[in-house]
């Protein structure tokens, strides 16, 4: 029987155990505040922000919400995120991604103070993290070490195949598991558009990870007997719903299931692990900067 790996469950459990940790940072006059910004009239974009929202109201967490006009000069932008900087209120910004083109996006991952960057994108957390002494890990990826960690699935000495070479996942997710650390110790290869023979290496795999953001390519063909899969991709896909859509990652679940031995679904996979993680680093932020 292939395992369907449950991350609403999981995350359920972590934001459970960060509610404690938020009582006692609330017992010492600290509460947790997340400030999310956005500048996008992406509709995806919009509801990961009112997720986020909702989330942090669930577990006590305050936060305020941003919304810079999308036709507005850049500076407006980084007008606010400075104010957030110095609202000692506010320990976590998120600056929802992609921006619009009139912004530098490098220049405002530069711009969040790196103690309030919950997302880890500063190029200070991302040097910190790539050198083995992470501050903020990225959401994504630190959720998917968590849902391994939550199925026993062993990172040390695995193969991993991360298919996708993002900063936001594929980049990061590969430095974490390739860390001298309990979490890591894998061997780590990352794929992306331009590889080669690229079902001859993620049947090698005995974790799967599909980050590329390319709706059901992953198929049972391209997955090793045994392996974990492991899905991040959440891409919108025309049909005949309420919506006019449905969502589907980048692996093909029914056909991939029928090899894995573990598997995340889309959603209810690595979607919830995200969220909590961001919850997570939050609280971190909160007691990083209350010292
Ligand atoms: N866009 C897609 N994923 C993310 C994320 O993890 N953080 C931010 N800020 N934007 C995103």
């Amino acid at each position: 029987m292939t395992t369907r790996i449950d991350g609403n469950a999981v995350a359920a459990d972590i934001r459970e155990s960060l509610t404690e940790r938020i009582d006692t940072l609330e017992s010492e006059g600290v509460t947790p505040g997340l400030a999310t910004v956005l500048m996008s009239d992406d509709p995806a974009s919009e509801t990961y922000v009112s997720m986020k929202q909702r989330d942090c109201a669930e577990v006590g967490i305050e936060s305020t919400h941003v919304e810079i006009d999308t036709d507005a000069p850049a500076e407006k932008l980084h007008g606010a995120i400075d104010e957030l900087n110095a609202d000692p209120e506010i320990h976590g910004i998120l600056v929802q991604m992609p921006l619009v083109d009139q912004v530098d996006t490098r220049r405002v991952l530069r711009s969040v103070d790196p103690l309030k960057d919950v997302d880890g994108f500063h190029p200070e957390n991302v040097g910190r993290l790539v050198a083995g002494h992470d501050r903020y890990r990225p959401c994504t990826p630190h959720g998917i070490q968590k849902l391994l960690e939550a199925y026993d699935v062993e990172t040390e000495g695995a193969d991993v195949v991360v298919v996708g070479r993002s900063n936001i996942v594929g980049k990061p997710l590969a430095n974490l598991l390739l860390q001298k650390a309990e979490d890591g110790n894998a061997t780590v290869t990352v794929c992306h558009s331009r590889t080669e023979d690229l079902a001859e290496k993620t049947r090698n795999a005995d974790i799967l990870v599909a980050a590329a953001g390319r709706a059901e390519f992953i198929d049972g063909g391209m997955v090793g007997e045994g392996a974990t899969v492991i899905d991040v991709g959440v891409n919108r896909v025309d049909a005949d719903t309420e919506k006019g859509y449905e969502l589907v990652g980048d692996v093909d679940y029914e056909s991939a299931a029928g090899k894995a031995e573990a598997i995340t679904p889309v959603p209810g996979g690595v979607g919830p692990m995200t969220r909590a993680m961001l919850l997570y680093n939050t609280v971190k932020a909160a007691s990083i900067q209350s010292d």
